[in-house]
């Protein structure tokens, strides 16, 4: 089948690559001309494990085409998929330009039977306002071509999105459209075997079901977050109280970590897109609002420990921070919660030693060169004299360090972990300060 995709992020370029594998002809399309250059050098902008490779399988085999070039975008695909961003806009709404912008060039060159499919996270009601645009666009060139709009949102997580898409939980279509869903049925085959993944439904419950997944698993997170600053002040051990609870098999174990607060560009961007729908339907989201104050509280945790047991004596300190990316398997520095205690540190005079196994390059780009930061080839080198250790992201590297190495490099032995890697008594045995989530010390 021919499919076009708009958008050569995360999501487009996921997407593209998985339908190319198994054996449809993409075409995707992309305003950033350096963006589409680089990946028809054979570069992927991002670090997604196996991405590069079914790039450059399905490039070589024909299957897969970037360009800059709409019009031929729109000729091309059947399937016209828009998987552009959707910033926050100043109030926490989604920012929609782009998504209807994309909706304007393919009226603009469309001259038969398209599918446009969302697959961007849009707030309810946005394929309306696609179909509308399509709609005008046509009225403007003054022909008439049949198209259908039809909600398809994603469910990627980074780090395993290949995966993810390769062997979907479930694909969610949302459609009044016979056609459309026969037609998307047949698209998806590939990735529904064993048994029906494929979930039909209304446009409006599709385009809700995305917020609704991610607010829920935000939920869960901010939950445990509070239960771990219950628990720190009534000397209880948060993560004996997450194995209690998740034996129970309606709350389960997944989703149920306390840390440093979530991040990432969907679960803080989608919890405040889906609040701000609220409002704007008159509904006063208490909980959502609780789900978002909890985590901004949360983002603040390490800091206050690290200020308490330094008597806030924190100018010309320096700390070693192991991990930047927001969670494990990404270069993704978007909402991480290294960011917000970096700032923090550098906004209370003391610097930061830094190591992250993909990231440094994008905390490069995030914050420049300057004097307070540096990034250092080994999780080791983080540790060279620095007043503590910090741990911001729960990377593999990071689980089974060996600690005689930490004691000796920092000056003194103290760590606050941000992901509960460690067993307390044991590191209270080797003789460090062991500052977790939720544990007593
Ligand atoms: C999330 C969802 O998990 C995907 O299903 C969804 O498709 C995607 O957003 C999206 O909307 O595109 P992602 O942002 O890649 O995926 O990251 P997650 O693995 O969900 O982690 C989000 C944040 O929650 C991370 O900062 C992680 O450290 C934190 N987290 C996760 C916890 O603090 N505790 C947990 O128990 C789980």
């Amino acid at each position: 089948m021919r499919i076009t995709i708009f958008g050569t992020g995360y999501v487009g370029l996921v997407t593209g690559a998985c339908f190319a594998e198994v054996g449809n002809h993409v075409v995707c399309v992309d305003v950033d001309g350096d963006k589409i250059a680089r990946l028809n050098r054979g570069e992927v902008p991002i670090y997604e494990p196996g991405l590069e490779a079914l790039v450059a399988r399905n490039r070589a085999a024909g299957r897969l085409v970037f360009t800059t070039d709409a019009a031929e975008g729109v000729a091309h695909g059947r399937f016209q998929f828009i998987a552009v961003g959707t910033p926050p806009d100043e109030d926490g709404s989604a920012d929609l330009r782009h998504v209807l912008a994309v909706a304007g060039t393919i009226a603009e060159h469309m001259e038969d039977f398209k599918v446009v499919v969302d697959k961007s996270t849009v707030p309810v009601g946005t394929a309306d306002r696609v179909r509308e645009t399509v709609a005008a666009g046509l009225a403007e060139r003054g022909t008439q071509v049949p198209f259908a709009v039809v909600s398809n949102p994603e469910f990627l997580k980074e780090g395993a999105a290949v995966e993810d898409f390769m062997k979907p939980d479930r694909v969610i279509l949302g459609t009044d459209d016979e056609r459309s869903a026969e037609l998307l049925r047949a698209l998806y085959a590939p990735f529904n075997r064993n048994h029906d993944r494929l979930i039909v439904m209304d446009v409006r419950s599709a385009e809700l079901t995305k917020y609704a997944a991610n607010a829920m698993l935000a939920t869960k997170i901010s939950f445990m977050n509070e239960l771990a600053n219950i628990a720190d002040r009534v000397g209880a051990d948060i993560e004996r109280v997450r194995i209690g609870i998740g034996s129970d098999p309606r709350i389960g174990y997944h989703f149920i970590y306390p840390g440093a607060g979530y991040g990432g560009s969907c679960f803080p961007k989608d919890v405040k897109a889906l609040a701000r729908t609220a409002y704007d339907v008159d509904y006063t989201p208490q909980l959502l609002q609780a789900v978002e104050d909890v985590n901004d509280r949360q983002k603040h945790y390490l800091f206050s420990r690290i200020r308490e047991h330094f008597r806030g004596e924190l100018a010309g300190r320096t700390f070693a921070l192991w991990g930047l990316a927001f969670k494990p398997n990404t270069d993704d520095m978007r909402e991480a919660a290294s960011r917000r205690l970096m700032e923090s540190l550098w906004e209370a005079g003391a610097r930061v030693q830094a190591h992250d196994p993909k990231a440094m390059a994008e905390t490069r780009r995030v914050y420049g060169e300057r004097p307070e930061l540096a990034l250092v080839d080994s999780p080791e080198a983080a540790l060279e004299g620095a007043d503590a250790l910090v741990i911001l992201t729960e990377w593999n590297l990071f689980r089974s360090p060996d600690f005689e190495t930490i004691r000796e490099r920092l000056s003194a032995p103290v760590i606050f972990d941000g992901r509960n890697l460690y067993d307390p008594e044991i590191l209270a045995g080797l003789g460090f300060h062991y500052y977790a989530v939720g544990r007593p010390l």
